[in-house]
Formats: structure tokens, sequence, C-alpha cells
């Protein structure tokens, strides 16, 4: 009962987690969108900068953009903050019904590593430390590129860190959530506290003099070009080919380097004049990260060893380390259902789904999760002979 229930908090966590999200980052897209397609008004209107005709779902509409406000505060001035709220606080469930409730399986390396309870502080603190430095970073930091270069490295040595402790998807998810908590911390603690002061100021009258600081603009520029890397920070946590390489942290770093060159595409775009030479470069970083990241190729065993595979042997391992889980109905306390529907009750049933058997325990050791059912080295090796036999079945 008790997996059944969390199966449906995680199932419906999930989804609140990425509606929330598809508002925030939806939002963002949208007003980043309108912000660089402000051309100047003609003819020149009072205190308006830019002006923006759109069609959309049969109306046509006309935005204005005020930098300093239309000279009062309208009454029906709506604000952006739940949208980032409700994604950093159904995240945040999310991640505690499923990597700290589950911290045994999905957030340890293994006996090994970190204890489960040293795991969830870990996973806890690192949000709250990746903000207060990324904060003194921006407060102390005056040039904008040695900043830019300064977070991203800063991105980097927290997934190396993580990837040392964590299991690989957790250590993506981790720096994922790093980088949304920066997004959040900056709408929160530096954005509407700064939109609150304008306010002020238009009520003041010296709206004239007030300036919303380089701070606030450099962060929403982080912002602006975090939201692809955490995307895929996030959904690569559910493919081991990206989290289980060898070259895991190159390949993370590559990816979120092109998608920062295809948010730069889209926003010269908007601009008016793309820069399509960024798509050109998102790609070829890609296709370098894809062949990076192959798994590398499984040398068969000599000639006449393939006979020699102790099938008996490799059906014995596979009931002892894997079928607590993986069977109709698992012993595993805490798995209601086989993980993904993959039941390997049989060699037979093994040997067709060896593929991924082979990624998830040879290309790199994600299975057992957390080595719960404690599979030692030489019996992964013996599965690696089997697998590169062909997965013999007699
Ligand atoms: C403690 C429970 C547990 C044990 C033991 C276990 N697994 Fe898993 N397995 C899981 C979970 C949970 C998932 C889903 C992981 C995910 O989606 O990230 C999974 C997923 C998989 C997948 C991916 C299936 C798919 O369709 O994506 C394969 C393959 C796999 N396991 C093979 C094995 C093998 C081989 C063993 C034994 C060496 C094993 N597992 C032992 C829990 C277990």
């Amino acid at each position: 009962m008790e997996a059944y229930i969390a199966d449906w908090l995680h199932l419906g966590l999930r989804w609140l987690h990425v509606v929330a999200a598809i508002t925030w980052v939806g939002s963002s897209f949208y007003f980043n969108r309108i912000d660089r397609s402000f051309r100047p008004p003609e003819p020149p209107v009072d205190r308006v900068s830019g002006q923006l005709w759109s069609i959309h779902g049969g109306s046509i509409y006309n935005y204005s953009r005020y930098p300093t406000g239309p000279g009062y505060v309208p009454e029906n001035l709506k604000w952006s903050k739940w949208e980032s709220v409700g994604t950093w606080v159904s995240g945040a469930l999310l991640l505690a019904v499923v990597y700290w409730w589950g911290a045994g399986i999905n957030l340890v390396t293994g006996p090994d590593g970190l204890s489960p309870a040293v795991a969830i502080l870990v996973s806890a603190g690192s949000m709250v430390l990746a903000w207060v430095v990324y904060d003194i970073m921006c407060r102390t930091i005056p040039s904008d590129h040695v900043l830019s270069v300064a977070v991203a490295a800063f991105m980097g040595l927290l997934l190396w860190i993580f990837l040392q402790i964590f299991s690989g998807k957790a250590a993506f998810l981790h720096v994922g959530i790093a980088m949304a908590t920066l997004m959040a911390g900056n709408v929160w603690f530096v954005i509407l506290p700064g939109q609150k002061k304008m306010l002020r100021a238009i009520k003041d009258g010296t709206i004239d003099r007030f300036d919303v600081g380089a701070d606030a603009k450099r962060r929403n520029y982080h912002s602006n070009y975090l939201t692809l890397p955490i995307v895929f920070a996030m959904i690569a946590s559910h493919f081991p080919m990206t989290y289980g390489s060898a070259y895991a942290w190159l390949g993370f770093m590559l990816i979120s380097a092109a998608g920062v060159a295809v948010r730069h595409f889209f926003n010269t775009m908007h601009h008016g004049h793309a820069q399509a030479r960024w798509l050109v470069i998102a790609a070829l970083i890609s296709v370098a990260a894809i062949v990076l990241l192959a798994p590398p190729r499984l040398t068969p065993p000599a000639n006449g060893q393939a006979a020699a595979v102790d099938t008996g042997r490799i059906a014995s391992i596979i009931e002892a380390r894997c079928a607590a889980c993986h069977a109709a109905k698992p012993s595993m306390p805490g798995f209601n259902a086989p993980p993904n529907g993959l039941v390997l009750d049989s060699l037979q049933a093994a040997a067709a789904h060896a593929q991924k058997i082979r990624q998830m325990t040879i290309d790199a050791p994600i299975m057992p999760p957390g080595n719960l059912t404690g599979m030692s080295d030489e019996e992964r090796a013996a599965l690696a002979g089997w697998l590169a036999a062909g997965a013999p079945t007699k």
C-alpha cells in the first residue's frame, strides 16, 4: 500500500511540477520575446520606449513598454510571482518523495558511498549552498563576462561533486535543481523586491532618478540562459546513456553549452537580426556530445570461449541480484510492480532485454540501484561476458 501511495504522490507531484514549470518557463520565454521584439513607437509616445503588435487567438494586441511606468501605478497590474514558487515548491516536494523517501534506491551510490541520511542532508544543503555562493558571486564580481564564466564553472564544479557522491541520475537532477534554485532566488530575492522599490519610486515621484541596477539585469540574463540546461538536466536523468557514461560530466557541460547557444539564437532572432550560426554551433556541440557519450564496445570473448559462458551461473546472478525488484510481484519492500514493467524472472526474459541490461549494469553500474542486492564486481564481469557473447540462453 505504501508503494502504491508513493507512486500516486510521485505521479501527482510530477504532473503539478510539469504544469507549473510550463507556466514559469513559458512566461519567461514569452516576456523575453516581447522585450526583445519592441521597436521605438512611431510617432514617439511619452514614456514609451518600445511598442509591439502581435496577433494571437483571433485578436490583435498592442504592447507598450514603459521602463519607468506610465507616471502612476496602474490598478490592474499583473505580477509574475507564483509560477516560480509553484515550480520550485512542487519540484522540492517531488525531490523529497522520489529522492529522499527513496534515498536508498535513487540517491546513493551504494554501500561504499554516503549513507542515505547523510545524502539527504547534502541534497537539501546543496540548494542553499548553490544560492548563497551564486548570490555572493553576483555581488562581488563586477565584470559581466567574468561572472558568466564563474557561474558556469560553479555549476560544473557542483555537477562534478554530485557525480562523486550521488547516483548518476541524482547528480544530473541536483545540478538542474541548483540552477532552478538560482532562477527562483533571482525572482524572489532580487527582481520582485526591485519591482516593489520601483513602484514606491513612482508613487514618490522619484522614478526618473530610479535605476533597477545592473545586478537585477545580470540576474535576468543568467535566468534566461539557464532554462534550457535546467530542462535538459531534468529529463536527461531518465536517460542512463547520459548520466551513466564515463564522460557524463563533459557530456552534460557540452549539451548545456548547446542549450545556451540555442537560447542565444532565439534572443538574436527576437531582436530582429537572427544569427543562425548559433544554431550551427549548437548542432556541432550536440553531435560532439552524442559521439562522446556513445557506449564503449563490449569485447566479445575470444573464439571458443563463447561456448564456455556458464548460463546457469548467469541465471542465478539475475535471480539473486535483479529478481527481487524485477518480478511480476516484487519481494523488495517499496516496490509495487516491476520497475518500468521489466520482469527478469528467467534467462530468456533477460536475453530479450540484453541491450538495456548492458546499458544499466555494464556501461554504467546503475543497476542494482544503490547496489541494494550486493552484486559483486566479479558477477558484473560474468554478466558482461555473457552479454558480449550475444546473451546465449543455453
Ligand atoms: C532495488 C530494486 C532493483 C533491483 C535489485 C534491480 N533493479 Fe533494475 N530497475 C529498478 C528501478 C527502480 C528501475 C527504474 C529506474 C529508472 O527509471 O531510472 C530499474 C530499471 C532497470 C532497467 C531499465 C528498464 C527500462 O525499460 O528502462 C534495466 C534494464 C534494469 N533495471 C536491469 C536490472 C538488472 C539487470 C538488475 C540486476 C543486476 C536490476 N535491474 C536490479 C530497480 C531495481
